[in-house]
This record gives C-alpha cells, structure tokens and sequence, in this order.
C-alpha cells in the first residue's frame, strides 16, 4: 500500500508553489508584444533583440503594429508608445516618472540611499538643483578653477602627445568640477572624497544591474549579499562620517568668527544650500550622493561623446577656439559666456542626439489610465516612448552624419527648441513636463566650461585606427569605452586666467 500520508507532505508544498506561479503569473498584456519569436521558450532571442538592436526593434514594430505594443524584458514588460502621444504622456498625471525610478532603480534598499532621498516626497535635493544649481554665476568661478587644476594634475603640461585613461580621466574632471559646488573647497579636491563618490556611482549602477537579474520576490533578501550592495552601505557610512566632519568644522570656524568679533565665512555650495533649506534634517552624506548619483554619470558619459566627436571632426576646432576666446574676453567666466557659445552647444546637440536612448518620457502608471483611444495602459505598468526620430531622415537631414552645425542652424532660423538645455518635440533627451532634468542648466555649464579649457589649453586627437562606436545597451546607449584619446598641452589658455 502506498503511504499517501507521505505523499501528501510532497504534494502539498507543490501544489501550493503551482498555484502561486499561476495567481503571479504576468497578466496578458492589451498590446501586443514586439519581441516574442517562434520556439524562443526561455526568451533568449527575445531579450537579445532588445539588448543588442531596440532601435531596430522599435523601428519595425512601429510600422508593424501603428500602435502602442509591448517589449518583453528580462525583468518585466514596458509598453512603448509612439512618438506622437509625448505631450500626451508629459502632461498626463497619472503617469509619472519618480515611482518609476524608484521600482527600476531600487530606492529604499540599504546602500541605495542616493536614490531613495533623490525621490523623496520632501524634494529636499531637487529644490536645491531646481534653485541653485542652474544659472548661477556664484558657480563658475569654482567649477572653472577645479577644472583647471584637474586638467594640469590629470591631463598635464605635456607638449608631446600622450594618450589619456580614457574613462577615469574623464570622469575625474567632472567629478572634480561638480564637486567644488556640491561639497564646496574642504573636500572637492580631496582624494578620498573624489574616489567615494565616483565609485558610490560605480557601484550603484552596477548593483542595480545585478539586482534586476534576481526574481521580484527574492530581492528584498539578495541585496544583502551582492557585493556591490555591500560596498555602496560602506560608502554611505563613510560619506555620512566625512560631510558631519565638515559640517562640525564649519560650526566650529563660524563660532570662532563670532566670539572674536569677525565677519563670519561664507560658504556657497550644494552641502549648505540642502542644509540650510532641510532646517539640517537631511543627511549631508546622503545629499552628496545623490547628486553625485544624479550628475556624475549622465554629464562624463556627453563630455565622452563631444570629446569623440571634436577629435573626430577637427574642422570645427578653430570656429570654437575662437567662439569660446572671445565670449570669455567679452563675459568672462560667466552664464553669459556660456550662454552665448552658441557653437558650441550645436556640438554637444549633435553629439547627444547621436548617441542618444531609443526610449524617453519613461514613465509608471499610477492609475489604469485611458490612452486617447480608448484603450486602457494598467496601473502598475511601465511606459516610455519612442527616440529613434532622432534618427529619422524626415526629421534631420542626412541622420547619421555628423553635423556640428545643425542645431545652430535651427536656432538661427527661430527654432525654439534647438538649444542644448531645450526638450522639443521629437528630441526628449532631457525628458520633458514637471519631470524635465533640473541638473541640465549645470551640466550644460559645466560641460561648456570643461570643453572651453580643453579647447584653449589642449590638442586632442584620437589614436590612428581608433574608430569608436556607440554601444547598445538596450534602450541605452553607452560611449565606447575602450577608445584612445590622445592630448598635448598647446600654447594658450592664458584668457582663463587659471
Ligand atoms: C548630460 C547630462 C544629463 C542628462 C542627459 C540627464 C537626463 C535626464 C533625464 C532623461 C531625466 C528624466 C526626465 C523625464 O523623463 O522627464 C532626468 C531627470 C533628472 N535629472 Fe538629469 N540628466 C543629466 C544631468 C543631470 C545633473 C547634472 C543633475 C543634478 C545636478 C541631474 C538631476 C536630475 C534629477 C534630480 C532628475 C529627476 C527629476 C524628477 O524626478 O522630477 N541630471 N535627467
């Protein structure tokens, strides 16, 4: 006789697991999947085609299907929305773009501190960004001799050609210019700061990356033991330690100033601001992480691509060496330098259209929201919409070529979009309506400066044979990472004054 006493202790636990496997499984989606192939069971191929060729993928769906479908991912589904529906989207309520983040980019767990403040509810960075770290004048001056002694220490005085680290070298600058406006003088040329931050950014993205390949229920536990996890949490308490060291000794030299009488010093950068304006309730460590999570990554990555992109097409050196001597002879280091080099920021257009996401305007429904025809996106769903019109000939002329001309073209024939820091139609890159990227003012100033020191002080050239290509990351795209960049320290600069 079989012992059903037994078998029953067996089957239960498997029926339990069956019946919770059906009841999660992903509702079938109103749109239909983009990505999904004929004897692919495990979505290999599926997944593949996102990751290697979205732009593609998008690009035939879209005229497959001539409406919203669904690409299949490998944690989830978004549902992609045409081009036409991006007002829609940006003044739609129902969708927004914080709860986004916070479900992709894991706010709340341990480490991802950086996150989970960048979205709070109390917009306590984002105010500051909004506030302070646009045009403000007070900022140049610092972010422009930061980048001149970054240059000096990292790129040198050479006269003879040398070839770059390309990826930290890069990085270092912007990290060294951002910071001497989020951390201020104690810490922004600090080797052990500089290094926490650019590494918290490191390893956050990548724990995010690693965190996504874990099952929804399991990540809650699995953070614990994924290393780069791990090293976030240890960056986090140290940073926490070294911005209330700071804030203790500007206490300290404030109550020196007053018992003696003296003017008390002035301090001018982001870790005052969100104190100042938090009543001191934000965690200073945290703040700095956040902005460096927020700025550091998306600025070095278009400072990489315009640094490609000069190299590549040296016609247009002397046009910007001369645009950018005599906007700082006539406005010195100021927004209205930056703002009148006009060229310039046509460059840096081109070179982010090129090397642009396929997707923008992501978005989480919070509400099951009626799309204009009537069909319904569910809450809880992901959305975006299709980019690959900036790739569209019917759009910009001769698409895949190179033009550092283009935008300033528009500009000068009354187009209101076609400036660097401008979202418009068919080009979302900074995103668009209440969620528009308020760090775009700074990193358009910051890139400009970066670029005009460069331009004066250095020669740059790619290593013969070096021909970089954009890699597709699924919907984003990455800057080569292996490229060789060659500098020499040319005559000039002096204009700076640095
Ligand atoms: C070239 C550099 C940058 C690029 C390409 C970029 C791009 C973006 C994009 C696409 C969004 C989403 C907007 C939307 O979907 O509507 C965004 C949001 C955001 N960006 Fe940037 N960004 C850059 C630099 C910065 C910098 C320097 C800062 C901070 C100093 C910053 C802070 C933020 C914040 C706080 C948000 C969230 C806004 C919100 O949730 O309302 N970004 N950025």
């Amino acid at each position: 006789m079989p012992d059903f006493g037994f078998l029953s202790l067996l089957l239960w636990p498997a029926f339990l697991l069956l019946t919770s496997a059906y009841l999660l499984r992903p509702k079938p989606s109103t749109f239909p999947t983009a990505n999904t192939y004929p004897r692919d069971f495990l979505n290999r191929k599926a997944y593949r085609e996102v990751q290697e060729n979205s732009r593609n993928l998008i690009i035939t769906s879209l005229a497959k299907f001539k409406s919203p479908f669904t690409i299949a991912i490998p944690h989830g589904r978004k549902i992609l929305l045409p081009a036409s529906l991006a007002d829609w989207v940006k003044s739609n309520r129902n969708l927004d773009h914080r709860q986004l983040v916070r479900e992709d980019f894991f706010a709340n767990v341990p480490g991802f501190e950086a996150q989970t403040l960048l979205h709070s509810a109390d917009d306590v960075v984002l105010n500051v960004i909004k506030t302070k770290l646009g045009q403000n004048d007070s900022t140049m001056g610092p972010m422009s001799e930061s980048l001149a002694v970054g240059l000096r220490e990292i790129w040198g005085e050479g006269c003879e050609w040398h070839t770059i680290s390309w990826y930290k070298d890069t990085m270092e600058l912007i990290a060294r210019a951002a910071s001497s406006v989020f951390v201020g003088p104690e810490k922004a040329g600090d080797r052990e700061w500089l290094d926490l931050v650019q590494d918290y950014v490191m390893a956050y993205f990548s724990g995010v990356s690693e965190l996504h390949r874990y099952p929804k229920w399991s990540r809650w536990i699995v953070h614990w033991f994924l290393p780069n996890a791990i090293a976030c949490r240890k960056y986090v308490s140290r940073a926490r330690t070294m911005m209330r060291e700071v804030l203790e000794k500007r206490r300290q030299e404030v109550e020196k100033a007053e018992l003696e009488g003296a003017d008390p010093p002035r301090y001018n950068d982001a870790l005052i601001w969100v104190q100042a304006s938090s009543g001191g309730r934000a965690e200073p460590g945290d703040v700095q992480l956040s902005l460096a999570m927020a700025a550091l990554f998306t600025t070095s990555e278009a400072f990489r691509q315009v640094l490609i992109d000069v190299a590549r097409y040296p016609g247009l050196v002397d046009e910007l060496r001369n645009e950018v001597s005599k906007q700082i002879s006539e406005h010195g280091i100021s927004i209205a330098a930056t703002s009148n080099m006009v060229l310039l920021d046509s460059v840096m257009k081109e070179s982010q259209r090129l090397s642009s996401s396929t997707v923008v305007l992501e978005r989480a429904a919070l509400a099951d929201t009626p799309l204009p025809d009537g069909r319904v996106i569910p809450r809880g769903s992901h959305i975006m919409v299709d980019s690959t019109g900036l790739w569209d000939s019917s759009i910009y002329p001769s698409p895949d070529q190179y033009d550092g001309h283009r935008f300033l073209r528009k500009r000068n024939a009354g187009d209101k979009s076609s400036q660097f820091v401008q979202s418009g139609p068919n080009f979302y890159v900074f995103g668009g309506g209440r969620h528009i990227c308020p760090g775009r003012f700074f990193a358009n100033n910051e890139l400009k400066l970066a670029l005009a020191h460069i331009l004066l002080k250095y020669d740059i050239r790619l290593v013969e044979g070096c021909d970089p290509k954009p890699i597709s990351n699924g919907f984003y795209t990455m800057v080569d990472p292996t490229v060789q960049l060659q500098v020499r320290r040319r005559e000039g600069g002096d204009i700076l004054h640095v």
